[in-house]
């Protein structure tokens, strides 16, 4: 077999790379790391993975055949990059691919939020009429802070301003005369600053040695007691005990958390707390941007095996070895 996938995925992009190769999807096998080393010690040269399969040194070294891996998705912090780029191995990823998915679903929490619809209907199944208990806020004229202006932060906050709020960002790699921040319309402030004028805060970073534990204890309780916090973006950039406890004193009014620090999560506090929205990590689920993903992942990955340089990659185009 030439091309393994260890985690869930299909569609036609999958359908015409088995016209060309041998292709074997195991949607499971992610769960199963000496399996899955097996595997790639039969002469495997590209695995396809998304966020759940640990591509770690020690897969690597026994992926002697291996050129190339492709990751469905946007965050690579299951993958060694270091170790795989060690290796000669491409990594093919889809940077852009999926960002105006999670924007739109980020656009959907914040008025969710605001609105308190996924506690609304569940009161109105339950057989109430609530109508005065479920007074929102109208976003309009709001503060939306941006933590990270990559792609996906930047989409976001195009569409909160165009539904009339107005953008902070805190980005290390921006300042307020970067042309991203210009052409939003978004104050770059410092993370501290942010936090503590923001209405709606939103996370956009990658999961990183720099941003794991970003927002600690210190710095949730710098938000407002009526300022709400979704996290799109990675779990453990956030300290969930302390959001848990700020949300338990009403130190703000609500969260939505699409991604966890462990996935999938222990059983927690957070699910009988009213005023938050738990998602599966769904923020990149649409057809549109699962059809976007896995026909860049496959045509890089078929590219890299015919000796052609891959369009998206994160260390190199070409395997070098
Ligand atoms: C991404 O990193 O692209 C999304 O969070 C979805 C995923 O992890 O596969």
């Amino acid at each position: 077999m030439e091309i393994l996938i260890s985690e869930a995925m299909g569609g036609e992009s999958l359908d015409r790379l088995r016209e060309s190769f041998a292709v074997a999807c195991e949607p499971e096998l992610w769960r199963d790391p000496v399996g899955l080393r097996e595997r790639l010690a039969s002469g495997v040269r590209a695995l396809i993975v998304r966020n759940q399969t640990r591509v770690t040194r020690e897969l690597l070294d026994a992926a002697g055949q291996l050129e190339v891996i492709g990751r469905a998705g946007v965050g690579l912090e299951n993958i060694d990059l270091t170790a795989a780029s060690e290796r000669g191995i491409v990594v093919a990823w889809t940077p852009e691919q999926n960002a105006n998915s999670v924007a739109e679903l980020t656009v959907g929490l914040i008025l969710a939020l605001a609105r308190h619809i996924p506690a609304a209907d569940r009161d109105t199944r339950a057989g109430h009429w609530n109508r005065h208990r479920f007074t929102g806020i109208e976003i309009l004229g709001k503060t939306l802070g941006v933590i990270g202006l990559g792609r996906i932060g930047a989409a976001t906050a195009a569409k909160a301003r165009a539904l009339g709020m107005e953008i902070v960002a805190y980005d290390p790699l921006l300042d307020s005369d970067s042309l991203r921040a210009l052409e939003l319309r978004a104050r770059i402030l410092p993370l501290e600053e942010l936090l503590a004028v923001s209405d709606v805060v939103t996370c956009h970073l990658p999961a990183t040695s720099a941003t794991v534990g970003l927002l600690d204890a210190a710095r949730l309780s710098l938000l407002k007691p009526t300022a709400y916090l979704i996290n799109t973006s990675r779990g453990t950039i956030l300290d969930e005990a302390a959001l848990i406890d700020l949300l338990g004193r009403r130190g703000i009014a609500g969260a939505a958390l699409d991604v966890r620090a462990e996935e999938p999560p222990a059983p927690s506090p957070l699910s009988a707390m009213e005023n938050v929205i738990l998602l599966p990590h769904i923020a990149a689920f649409t057809t549109e941007g699962q059809r976007r993903v896995v026909t860049a992942v496959c045509r890089d990955v078929a590219a890299v095996l015919r000796g052609e340089p891959a369009r998206f990659f994160a260390n190199f185009p070409l395997p070098r070895r």
